[in-house]
C-alpha cells in the first residue's frame, strides 16, 4: 500500500473510491454532503440522509454519477477519539479492498477543534488502513472453487488541507514504518512451530537486522550454557530443536544508557513434563510474541532512525516433554548465581526471561522491559482488552501507560507487593517457578521476574491476553497473533526520544 499527499480539500479525481469521515450529527452531515457533491460533481439521493446517521458502527457505499462514496461514521463529536477514527477508517478501507479495488483516497478527517493535530489524524489514518486490512495466507496454497482471488489495495491519497507537505510525508513514512514493524510482528507470532523454532527465528532475526540495520548475535546452546543461563538451558533440553539467545542492539542514542527490551520466545509450548491438555494447545505456537514484538519494534526504530538506543534479548526455547525433559523438582541455576526449584514445567516463561532480564543489567540499562506472553491467569484478570503490567518504577509505568493510551495498547498495573514476593519462596532453593494455587497467578510470575532484575528500572507487561487473539479486537487488530507491544513501545520510545 503506497500512501500520497494532497494538500487540498479536493481529491484526486482518477481515485476509484472516496471515503470520507462523519460526526454523528444530521446538520453537519447534510452540509458536509453538500461539498463531497461539489467536490466530486455529484448528487446525492436525499434518501442517503434519512439512513446514514454518522454512528461509529456505519460505513456506507453510496454509488452516484459512476463514482464510489463511502460514508464512514465516526460518533458524536463529544465523544471523538483517534480509535473511533482508526476503527472507522480500517472498516472503509476493507470495505473498498473487498471491491478489489486498487486506488482510494482518503479525506485527513478534520476534527473541527477537537485539539488532535493533523499528524494524529493522518497517523491513525495510515496505520489503520495498512493493519486493518493483514491477513496470514502464507500456507493458503490452494485455493477452493468459491474463493476468489486476493486482491490488495496498492494506492492511497490522503488529502486535506492539512498542511506543511513535507510535515505530513514524514508522519505517513513513519506510519507506514510502525505499521509494518507490528505486521512483522503478527507474522512471527503467527507462523507454525514446524516452521519457527529457535534457530529459524534467530536467523529471521539476523535477516530482519540486515533489512533494517541493526545488529544481531546469536547464541548456540553451546554458549548458553558456557554462561550459565540454567533456565534457558533446562527448559530447551527437552527438544530436538536447541535454544538460541538472540542479542539485538541498536545505537541511535549517542553514548545514552540504552533501554533493554527482553522478550519471551518459546516458539512452541507443550508444557513440557508438565503436559497442557490438548484443546486449544495449538495456540501455543504464539507463545514468542514477546519476542516477535521486540523485532518488530527493533524494525520500526531502526527504520525511523529514532535519538535512542536500544537493545534486544530474545531467549528462545521449544517447551517439549521427552527424555531429555527436564522435570518437575529439578533445580536450575540462572545466568546470575540464583538457583530456582521447578515445581511447573509449564512456568517455562519466567525461567528463560530469569536468564533474560539477568543478562540485561551488563548493559547498564536505564530500564529493563520484558514482555511474554506468560500467564493463562492474564486473561481472567483483565481478558483481551488490556496488558498487565508489573513493575517496580512508577515513573517508568506511566510513561509506558500514557504511550498504550495514545496507540489504543492500554496497559494496567498489578500490585508487587511483598506479600506475594512471599508465595515464590522455595524450601529447597533460592526461589520457586510458580506460587501457591493458582491465587494470582500473573503477579507471582511477575515477582519471580523481578527477583532478577538487580537494583535496575523495569517494568514486565503480560501480554497473554492481548497478543493472541481468540476472536478480532477491532476492525483493525485482528483475530491470532495481534502484534501488540510494537506500536505501544515505537510510541514509548518516540516520546523518550523527544523529551531527551
Ligand atoms: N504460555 C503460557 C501462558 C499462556 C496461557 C498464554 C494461555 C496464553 C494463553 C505459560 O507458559 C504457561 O503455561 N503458564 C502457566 C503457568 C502456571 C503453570 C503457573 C499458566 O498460565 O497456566
Ligand atoms: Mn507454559
Ligand atoms: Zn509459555
Amino acid at each position: 500500500m503506497k500512501f500520497n499527499y494532497v494538500n487540498s480539500i479536493s481529491p484526486d479525481g482518477k481515485a476509484e473510491a472516496y471515503i470520507y469521515f462523519l460526526y454523528r450529527d444530521e446538520k453537519r452531515i447534510s452540509e458536509e454532503l453538500k461539498y463531497i457533491e461539489k467536490d466530486l460533481k455529484i448528487k446525492f439521493d436525499s434518501q442517503t440522509l434519512k439512513d446514514f446517521k454518522g454512528k461509529d458502527s456505519q460505513t456506507y457505499l453510496v454509488y452516484q454519477n459512476g463514482k464510489r462514496v463511502f460514508l464512514s461514521g465516526v460518533g458524536k463529536k463529544e465523544k471523538f477519539t483517534l480509535e473511533k477514527l482508526r476503527n472507522s477508517c480500517a472498516r472503509a478501507v476493507k470495505y473498498a479492498e473487498s471491491l478489489k479495488l486498487k486506488k482510494i483516497a482518503i479525506e485527513i478527517f478534520n476534527t473541527d477543534g477537537k485539539g488532535f493535530s493533523y499528524g494524529d489524524i493522518v497517523n491513525a489514518e495510515v496505520e489503520s488502513a495498512i493493519l486493518g486490512t493483514y491477513s496470514f495466507k502464507k500456507y493458503k496454497k490452494t485455493k477452493s472453487k468459491d474463493e476468489e482471488d486476493e486482491s490488495r489495495i496498492n494506492e492511497v491519497v490522503l488529502f486535506g488541507k492539512a498542511g506543511n507537505e513535507k510535515d505530513i510525508k514524514k508522519v505517513i513514512n513513519d506510519s507506514v514504518i510502525i505499521a509494518n514493524g507490528t505486521i512483522t510482528a503478527r507474522d512471527i507470532g503467527n507462523e507454525p512451530g514446524n516452521y519457527m523454532y529457535p534457530d529459524s527465528l534467530a536467523k529471521l532475526v539476523v535477516s530482519e537486522g540486515k533489512k533494517h540495520k541493526y545488529d544481531v548475535k546469536v547464541l548456540n546452546e553451546k554458549e548458553i550454557a558456557k554462561l550459565g543461563m540454567g533456565g534457558v538451558i533446562g527448559v530447551g533440553k527437552g527438544s530436538e530443536n536447541p535454544p538460541r539467545f538472540i542479542i539485538m542492539k541498536y545505537n541511535g542514542g549517542g553514548n545514552k544508557n540504552p533501554i533493554v527490551f527482553v522478550g519471551k520466545g518459546v516458539t512452541f509450548d507443550t508444557g513440557g513434563i508438565s503436559l497442557k491438555p490438548g484443546a486449544g494447545m495449538e495456540n501455543m505456537k504464539m507463545d514468542m510474541c514477546g519476542a516477535a514484538a521486540v523485532v518488530g519494534i527493533f524494525n520500526a526504530v531502526a527504520s525511523m532512525k529514532l535519538k535512542v538506543n536500544i537493545i534486544g534479548i530474545i531467549p528462545s526455547v521449544e517447551n517439549m516433554p521427552s527424555h531429555n525433559a527436564f522435570k518437575p523438582g529439578d533445580i536450575l541455576t540462572a545466568y546470575n548465581g540464583m538457583t530456582i526449584e521447578v515445581q511447573n514445567t509449564d512456568a517455562e516463561g519466567r525461567l528463560i526471561l530469569a536468564d533474560g532480564v539477568a543478562y540485561a543489567d551488563n548493559f547498564k540499562p536505564k530500564y529493563i522491559i520484558d514482555m511474554a506472553t506468560l500467564t493463562g491467569a492474564a486473561l481472567i484478570a483483565l481478558g483481551h482488552t488490556a496488558s498487565i503490567a508489573i513493575t517496580n518504577d512508577n515513573e517508568l509505568y506511566n510513561k509506558v501507560r500514557k504511550a498504550g493510551d495514545e496507540v489504543f495498547e492500554r496497559v494496567w498495573e498489578l500490585p508487587s507487593w511483598d506479600e506475594y514476593d512471599k508465595l515464590i519462596d522455595s524450601d529447597v532453593a533460592d526461589v520457586c517457578n510458580i506460587g501457591k494455587g493458582r491465587a494470582a497467578g500473573s503477579i507471582t510470575a511477575g515477582m519471580f521476574i523481578k527477583r532478577f532484575v538487580a537494583d535496575n528500572k523495569w517494568l514486565h507487561l503480560d501480554i497473554a491476553g492481548t497478543a493472541m487473539l481468540p476472536a478480532a479486537a477491532s476492525e483493525y487488530v485482528p483475530k491470532y497473533s495481534s502484534g501488540v507491544g510494537v506500536r505501544l513501545f515505537t510510541k514509548f520510545l518516540i516520546n523518550e526520544a523527544n523529551n531527551n
